[in-house]
């Protein structure tokens, strides 16, 4: 009667912890995938309003979404630059939104440096 109880409290608690517990990468497609673009077109969108870099979203060759304090995108695209030259790159949004500019873009493409950027929801 009582250990029963107890076991129960304590798979609920188990339950609990699980749920916090970060998750592995999963592959997106179908709507996540749409979902997961519109997320990264905004991002460039603001990007390129704002700071910079400029870039327009060529096409997703993969992603990735990952539950970690937020959400971690990771992306393998193709870029399109201001000079309409198309590059493969990968891309990561980490998404916190309810932070001050909680979303960090970072880009890395051949050649290049890894640029790392910040901004709103
Ligand atoms: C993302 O942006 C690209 C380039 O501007 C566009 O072709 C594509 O349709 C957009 N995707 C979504 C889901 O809005
Ligand atoms: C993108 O990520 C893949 C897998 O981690 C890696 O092999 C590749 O070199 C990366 N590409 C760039 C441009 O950083």
């Amino acid at each position: 009667m009582f250990s029963s109880k107890v076991i129960v409290v304590l798979g609920l608690a188990l339950t609990i912890v699980a749920a916090n517990v970060p998750g592995a990468p999963r592959v997106l497609t179908g709507d996540d995938l749409k979902d997961a673009e519109n997320t990264l077109n905004s991002s460039l969108q603001k990007l390129a309003s704002g700071d910079g870099p400029n870039y327009q979203l060529g096409k997703i060759i993969s992603a990735t979404r990952q539950v970690v304090s937020g959400s971690l995108y990771k992306y393998e695209v193709e870029l399109v630059d201001g000079n309409k030259a198309t590059k493969k790159c990968n891309v990561s949004i980490w998404s916190q939104p309810w932070l001050d500019n909680g979303i960090e873009v970072s880009f890395e493409c051949p050649g290049e440096d890894k640029v790392v950027k910040k901004h709103s929801a």
